[in-house]
């Protein structure tokens, strides 16, 4: 996928203006509440050696806070990078059962995913709670994997642009240029999360084009070519390449299928050649 967002045109001007992102694709691997501790890092131990020389493809991998800082010491070194799945935006505090950027930060993690759709959906988290999450993880050099997506209900009722645009905005309140460059977006339609029914690779190319443009106009033109934008929701590798290959799709965030070491690295190989 060697600059897929570029056609002939745009990429003439873009090099005449001196700007030239290449957007590298990006397997992230959401482990939600699976895997001990043992099995984190004996998946770890398959995967290491497999992906070793896999190196167009940006590999992420977000397990729970208990397997986070093991993974990350045997991770250290490898091109296997490590993302919390949540984060609490206090530096510390009395906040029991949270964890916070800067706790997480201290791993040499370099990701969280902030504002999946099952911690808005069974946890009550608002955009206002995204936008605080999203500050304090840059704050503490992580860079937030922003996930955004309708439900099943508003897409069918055409509000599906409307939702996206409302969390996009409220989750990026005072974020600036700098900041928003380091985030990494997510589409992830609810009804195609865990259902085993995937949006189409042109339903996904349709609103991650919107959110580059929305990034575009909120942001600058540079900003909105510069970050990847992720597909999530039932990605197996029965389907990773098409969603590759749209032209603004940059990579996916995997559920249930990246539970699998097999699974796992092939949709990697996949990436890595697309
Ligand atoms: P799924 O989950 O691949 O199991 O649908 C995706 C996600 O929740 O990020």
């Amino acid at each position: 996928m060697i600059n897929k967002f570029f056609n002939v045109f745009s990429l003439n001007i873009f090099m005449k203006m001196g700007v030239f992102f290449v957007r590298k694709p990006v397997i992230a691997g959401n482990w939600k509440m699976f895997k001990t501790v043992s099995e984190s890092l004996s998946f770890l131990d398959k995967i290491i050696p497999a992906c070793k020389s896999l190196h167009k493809v940006e590999i992420i991998i977000c397990p729970t806070f208990l397997s986070l800082a093991p993974m990350a010491e045997k991770a250290k070194d490898t091109n296997i990078l490590l993302g919390a799945q949540n984060t609490h935006w206090e530096k510390e505090g009395a906040f029991t059962g949270e964890v916070s950027s800067y706790l997480i930060s201290d791993l040499g993690i370099n990701y969280a995913i902030i504002g999946h759709s099952e911690r808005r959906g069974y946890f009550q988290e608002t955009d206002e709670w995204v936008n605080n999450k999203i500050k304090a993880a840059l704050n503490f050099n992580l860079n937030p994997i922003v996930c955004v997506g309708e439900s099943l209900e508003e897409r069918e009722n055409g509000q599906t642009r409307k939702v996206v645009e409302t969390q996009l905005a409220g989750g990026l309140n005072d974020i600036d240029l700098n900041q928003a460059g380091s985030i990494i977006f997510a589409y992830e339609p609810i009804w195609a999360i865990g259902t085993g029914r995937s949006a189409t690779s042109s339903d996904a190319q349709e609103v991650i084009s919107f959110i580059r443009r929305w990034l575009s106009e909120s942001y600058n033109m540079e900003t909105a070519q510069k970050v990847p934008i992720l597909y999530g929701g039932s990605v197996k590798p029965d389907n990773i390449g098409s969603l590759l290959a749209e032209k603004d799709v940059d990579g996916v965030l995997i559920g249930g299928a990246s539970l699998k070491e097999d699974s796992f690295i092939e949709m990697v190989q996949i990436a890595n050649i697309s």
